[in-house]
């Protein structure tokens, strides 16, 4: 029997998806920029299942299995295959407590389902079914919108385009551009109260979310001159600015959501006093959660994870870069 394992990372959106313009499409209201991360990632085996249902293991996901079926059934209706698989599915990672566990996840149950299906070795392989990179990545995207953006390394782009057949998704910037880092800082590994795709719905009642909606086409292209001149202190301001934007918007929103907990405020406060006293070079980005991801070059990770350290003791690093983008492999037994 032909077993499809699929390693597909986890990204850190610098420019945020927040807020859908359409939900039943997964359309955003604005575009999105992210760096592929390298660590953190899922790994999903597929099998065509002898039964006729889908039988779905996800490690430690208590939503996970749920949504990893309703993700299945979505592939089916959209692609045309019929047959029921087995999926096995864990993380390197704590999931569901914001750090994108919903983005390798997806990217990782899409990849492999349809290789179980195709009988695709590789996305040379896809390609040859018709299924382009960009097309898995439209098929992801459906399952968690960020997960879209997993199916590249490097510096990826979600294009929100005029109407929702008009989304795009492409790598910007090859991994090689910059050597970055991700020191993720696990404050809190405890499940969110309030899921990403839940509280998404809520922004549209915040009064400061059409300001937001209007600065994102300049704030993207301000990030990407950033990277072109490998200019970490503009960068870094950008991705201070633009998470404690969407914090904003979250918790202005009808219902209000707190991601931010008391360590995480602490934590942002140290950091940004750090950087101002002894010029530590990190700044910080935040998801939809309490932990935070400090950004830094990747020569200077080291100093950086010592000092955290020396002011936070309990807290767990997960020490991630930028990376390649998923894999496929396949085994025979
Ligand atoms: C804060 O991709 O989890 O991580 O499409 O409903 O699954 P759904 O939402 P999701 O939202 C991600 C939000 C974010 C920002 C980002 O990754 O761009």
């Amino acid at each position: 029997m032909k077993t499809y394992i699929v390693e597909a990372p986890s990204n850190i959106a610098f420019l945020k998806y927040w807020g859908k313009a359409n939900v039943d499409q997964q359309w955003p209201s604005g575009d999105s920029f992210s760096m592929t991360l390298n660590n953190a990632k899922t790994i999903t085996r597929a099998q065509k299942s002898k039964a006729n249902k889908d039988l779905v293991t996800i490690e430690g996901l208590t939503e996970g299995h749920r949504r990893a079926e309703k993700h299945l059934e979505k592939l089916r209706h959209l692609t045309g295959f019929k047959d029921h698989l087995v999926i096995e599915s864990k993380n390197t990672f704590p999931a569901e407590c914001g750090i994108a566990s919903s983005a390798s996840g997806m990217a990782a149950l899409t990849i492999a389902a349809l290789c179980a299906w195709t009988e695709a070795e590789s996305f040379e392989d896809l390609q040859q079914h018709n299924f382009s990179r960009e097309a898995v990545a439209h098929l992801a995207r459906m399952g968690s919108g960020s997960a879209g953006r997993s199916l590249w390394g490097g510096f990826v782009h979600w294009q929100k385009g005029t109407e929702p057949s008009r989304q795009k998704l492409c790598q910007v910037y090859p991994p090689e551009k910059w050597q970055l880092c991700d020191l993720i800082c696990v404050l809190s590994n405890k499940t969110k109260s309030v899921s990403s795709s839940g509280a998404h719905q809520a922004a549209w009642q915040s009064p400061l979310f059409p300001a937001r909606l209007a600065v994102i086409p300049e704030r993207l292209a301000m990030m990407r001159q950033a990277i072109e001149k490998k200019d970490l202190e503009s960068l870094g301001t950008l991705l201070e600015t633009e998470a404690l934007e969407m914090h904003a918007v979250m918790m202005t929103g009808q219902p209000s959501v707190q991601y931010l907990s008391e360590k995480s405020i602490q934590f942002i406060t140290w950091l940004r006093e750090k950087r101002r006293q002894d010029g530590l070079p990190a700044w910080f980005t935040i998801d939809a959660g309490p932990n935070i991801h400090v950004i830094c070059q990747s020569n200077q990770s080291v100093k950086i994870i010592e000092e955290i350290h020396a002011r936070f003791n309990d807290i767990d690093i997960i020490e991630d870069y930028i990376g390649n983008g998923p894999q496929i492999k396949l085994t025979c037994d």
